[in-house]
């Protein structure tokens, strides 16, 4: 596999037809991950831009194509309530996908948000490197990640500590109230995947996707260091979140 250090930028017209894309992305990602090793590794997100695709996860035909056997399920992060709680990254996967298909329990690696953060940060670092051995920084199949309008992905919000982590491949995150705690995978394992998806829609976001994409520097927020060590990252961007950098180009090509 060929780092490719350049982020392939898809844009779509709506926050349907760009879940409809990612839900193709992942199913082709588990068919070729189940061919070529037998299991299909990826870290899901939270937020509500993934919601669409989970629902599209248990919906034909992508339920069927699914190897449901080999696909094994963690979390880029959670946050510290119970599994149950409404803000639980967890919770949103059960509820739209994971409970619907016919995944086996031991294939769900959950962060247990209702521990206490640096406990549920060991235990989840504990079941990385069981599952991915003992030794090595994880390789998933697959991170699927989101970013906020201050250039946060996963809970590595800037200028936090988590983000300068290098040894760990899980910590806790205490945020200001009366936000949550939460837990998160570090940067060095989410840039070692095969292959990162961002999934981001909404004009609120418009500043940081150009920002990050266009502006040359992209590694000034969190969001922007996710720049592949192995495999490749791919941006699937809502029309509206990609309006500054289309609204640039084409100000560009007509003054070129
Ligand atoms: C979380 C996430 C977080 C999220 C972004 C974008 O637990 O909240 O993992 O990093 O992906 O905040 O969220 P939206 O999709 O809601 O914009």
């Amino acid at each position: 596999m060929t780092i490719d250090p350049k982020p392939e930028v898809r844009i779509f017209d709506t926050l349907e037809t760009l879940s409809r894309a990612a839900a193709e992305v992942v199913t082709s990602l588990s068919e070729r991950a189940m061919a070529s090793r037998g299991r299909f590794s990826v870290a899901l997100s939270g937020g509500s831009t993934p919601r669409r695709l989970y629902t599209f996860l248990a919906s034909s035909p992508w339920q069927e194509r699914i190897d449901w056997s080999g696909a094994h399920f963690f979390w880029v992060d959670e946050r510290c309530v119970p599994w149950d709680h409404r803000e639980s990254n967890f919770k949103l996967a059960n509820d739209t996908f994971l409970s619907k298909v016919p995944v086996a329990a031991g294939n769900i690696h959950r962060i247990c948000g209702e521990e206490e953060p640096e406990c549920a940060a060991q235990e989840y670092e504990e079941e990385l490197r069981s599952f991915f051995g003992p030794s090595s920084l994880p390789v998933f199949d697959l991170v699927i990640l989101g970013a906020g309008q201050d250039g946060h992905t996963a809970s590595l919000f800037p200028r936090a500590a988590a983000v300068r982590e290098r040894a760990r491949l899980a910590v806790p995150v205490h945020l200001d109230a009366p936000k949550l705690s939460r837990v998160t995978l570090t940067l060095p394992v989410l840039i070692n995947a095969m292959q990162v998806l961002f999934l981001v829609s909404g004009r609120e976001k418009a500043g940081i996707v150009h920002e990050i994409l266009e502006d040359g520097n992209p590694r000034l927020c969190p969001a922007g260091l996710v720049q592949p060590a192995r495999g490749r990252v791919t941006w699937m961007l809502g029309r509206d979140a990609a309006g500054l950098i289309e609204e640039r180009r084409r100000a560009s090509n007509k003054s070129g």
